[in-house]
């Protein structure tokens, strides 16, 4: 199948011909498998394309960026009908995103944003970050409820968008509560080994008593600091509260057993509403929006945090 139109034109002439998903041949340029939700995504974005009888066409970049744009260049040269990528850092995808754009190639981003210009791709389907980082800050200054607490803080991959707006988000919700301080930041690059790691000095540098709370970007992050903690002979979730991102199985079991406090739930389910974009562009030229965001739910203590670890444990994660 090959249809292609005027995607980057404003006002667009050029109509796709209409046609059907089990035709599409789509490129998909994933990170690697640095976390459980990284895991999870790449398991839903197989079964969305396999149930549309969709050709998807995987690439694992394992971390690095010139793989992610070698695999575009392959997709371009391949003839591909789109390209899902979820871009591993923010920026340095002009060049790539432009050549895609010549071969009239829809590229989709999911689950990060870029820093490149958004006529350079159909949409972005993306959680709201920053908010995510805002809710995981609001939900440590109530719980601390103006108790000084001194914190850590795991960041994401260093210059990925998670990382940086997750900070952002994070900082904006502790801005005017001088209780709360933010003593130690450092990348643990999203995985749960390096996030025990730099735990792990994080309690040698500061004492594990004169930390209050932990805010890792990922759930990873935080499961392998809980080792650390546990390892340092204090309590997680009690000792030093632990908030974290993404809802991962994983995170729900330590809530549940009282070893973490909460977690906000990034959907691993990108590729649903990224596939249904691409098959209404094709189908009658239908532009989506340029950002499709999906929802951030906060999981505490209160919630059943067992029924839901059952409930996502064998969900690919
Ligand atoms: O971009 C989403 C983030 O990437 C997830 O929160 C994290 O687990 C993953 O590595």
């Amino acid at each position: 199948m090959k249809l292609r139109t005027t995607l980057l034109a404003s006002a667009v002439t050029l109509l796709p011909v209409a046609t059907m998903a089990a035709d599409m041949t789509i490129g998909f340029s994933q990170i690697g498998s640095e976390s459980g939700w990284r895991a999870a995504e790449t398991t839903v974005t197989r079964q969305e394309a396999e149930a549309r009888g969709i050709d998807l066409k995987f690439a694992d970049a394992q971390q690095k960026q010139e793989n992610q744009i070698k695999a575009l260049r392959s997709f371009i040269a391949q003839g591909v009908d789109a390209i899902l990528l979820a871009p591993v850092v923010a920026t340095g995808w002009d060049q790539v995103l432009e050549e895609a754009a010549d071969a009239e190639i829809p590229v989709v981003l999911l689950d990060r944003t870029v820093d490149a210009d958004e006529s350079l791709y159909l949409t972005a389907v993306t959680s709201d970050l920053v908010h995510e980082g805002n809710v995981a800050g609001q939900w440590l200054v109530d719980e601390v409820a103006g108790e000084d607490c001194r914190v850590v803080e795991l960041q994401g991959t260093t210059g990925s968008s998670p990382a940086i707006d997750r900070k952002t988000g994070f900082e904006q919700a502790l801005e005017g509560h001088d209780n709360l301080e933010i003593v130690r930041s450092q990348t643990g690059d999203f995985t749960r080994s390096q996030g025990k790691v730099v735990m792990e000095s994080f309690l040698k540098a500061e004492g594990g008593e004169n930390i209050c709370a932990l805010y890792a970007h990922n759930d990873d992050m935080a499961v392998g600091a809980i080792q650390a903690i546990k390892e340092a002979g204090l309590a997680p979730g009690e000792d030093i509260l632990i908030v974290a991102i993404d809802a991962v199985p994983d995170a729900h079991l330590a809530i549940a057993q009282g070893e973490m406090n909460a977690t906000i739930e990034l959907t691993p389910n990108m590729a649903g509403p990224a596939l249904d974009a691409l098959e209404a562009y094709f189908t009658d030229g239908t532009m989506p929006p340029k950002w499709i965001q999906t929802e951030s739910k906060l999981y505490t203590a209160a919630d059943d945090n067992q029924a839901v670890y059952e409930m996502k444990k064998d969900l690919g994660y």
